[in-house]
């Protein structure tokens, strides 16, 4: 088999064409994160309300605006600590963070993290259309927008080159046929093989060529187990690939071990398409929680606490369930309560092994 090729993204260059996928609520922190960066690969800590679970929050906080901004400043300390953990652990590996367009705090995260010296910025759950303006004073840090489709690649390069003067440094094309998390498709428009890494990555790859005139990366997500998936890709026309569901049955991924060993014993038939109140379906495993949220219970916990998304139809509209809550509980390890992210892929991995492990059998 060849050797895989090195991964460049603006000044930085992995040894491996590896990224692994930003994963909220705390399932991708700083451990798994500088793991995945001193075996090679790219770490990315996901931004989202790292607050919730840090010493700089109390939920019991009986005032809802003081709750509030509490939350929200929580989480900017949660993410300064985040950063400087991971790059203690991994003082010379390719760290970034993955932020939320979706989320009310999204441009103090990104500003924190620029501030904080991270390598990398993935953006997804939305066209990350200013994120230049929030990063204009750290050049060196390389800017991802996730995208579904070449014309959302289009809309970005487009306003980007006309206001900023500067393109992105690397597209995440991600498959919300395959992908774990928030999907960027409607429920109805999931299957559709337009999403496929088959039609957008040699389309949106041929369009940063011919159109843009510069070789913009285009990262592949959503559906990479292995080492066959990883050179499929590569064929297509992809520099590299962002897996998050094969990362969550390692010893360093930051979630509960029962979050862990719920993913160990998972099915394919266990993979669901949950309504989100982000407006956005997301990918799951069924536990009693995602059954509820289908039946769409009364027991649902729809009590907004922190006012944390732009769009949310809990908020708005007392529909569905609170996002974070049931994400939070998930990654403390109160699997049948919480909500389990997953890719398509589940119930592949035979046990948690070290990130340097499967590193190893990824690039093998
Ligand atoms: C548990 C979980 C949480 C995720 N959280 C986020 C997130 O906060 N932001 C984001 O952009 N993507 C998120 N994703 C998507 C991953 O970063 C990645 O792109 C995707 O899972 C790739 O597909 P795969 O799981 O089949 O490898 C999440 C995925 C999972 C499984």
């Amino acid at each position: 088999m060849p050797l895989l090729p090195s991964l460049q993204i603006g000044q930085h260059t992995a040894r491996y064409p590896i990224i692994q996928g930003g994963m909220g609520i705390c399932i991708s922190g700083a451990r798994l994160a500088a793991a995945v960066a001193n075996a090679g690969g790219i770490g990315i800590i996901s931004a989202v309300a790292l607050g919730l679970n840090s010493p700089y929050f109390d939920i019991a906080q009986p005032n809802s605006r003081k709750r509030r901004e509490q939350f929200f400043e929580a989480n900017r300390l949660a993410l300064i600590d985040e950063i400087q953990t991971a790059r203690a652990l991994s003082p010379h590996g390719i760290l970034g963070i993955n932020a939320m367009g979706a989320a009310q705090d999204y441009e103090t995260l990104v500003r924190t993290a620029a501030e904080q010296g991270v390598d990398l910025i993935i953006s997804g759950a939305g066209l990350p259309l200013q994120l230049p303006e929030y990063t204009a004073d750290y050049p060196n840090v390389a800017l991802m927008p996730i995208v579904s489709s070449t014309r959302a690649a289009r809309i970005i390069c487009r306003k980007w080159e006309r206001q900023y003067g500067r393109l992105p440094d690397a597209f995440v094309v991600e498959n919300p046929n395959s992908a774990g998390g928030h999907l960027g498709a409607k429920t109805e428009e999931l299957g559709d093989l337009a999403f496929e890494a088959e039609q957008v990555i040699p389309e949106l790859a041929t369009y940063l060529q011919q159109k843009v005139g510069q070789p913009i990366p285009v990262i592949a997500a959503g559906g990479v187990w292995d080492r066959a998936d990883i050179d499929r890709m590569l064929s297509l026309g992809a520099s590299g690939v962002q897996i998050g569901t094969r990362f969550i049955t390692t010893d360093e991924c930051d979630a509960d071990i029962r979050y862990k060993e719920f993913h160990l014993r998972a099915k394919p038939e266990d993979v669901v398409i949950v309504s989100s109140p982000v407006g956005m379906p997301g990918r799951a495993l069924r536990n009693a929680f995602v059954e509820k949220a289908i039946a769409d219970s009364p027991d649902l916990e729809k009590r907004c606490l922190f006012n944390c998304l732009h769009t949310c139809k809990c908020r708005d509209e007392q529909q569905y369930f609170c996002i974070i809550q049931v994400l939070d509980k998930a990654a403390r390890g109160d699997i049948e309560n919480g909500l389990v992210f997953s890719g398509s892929h589940a119930g592949k991995a035979g046990r948690i092994i070290p990130v340097a492990e499967l590193m190893a059998e990824l690039v093998a």
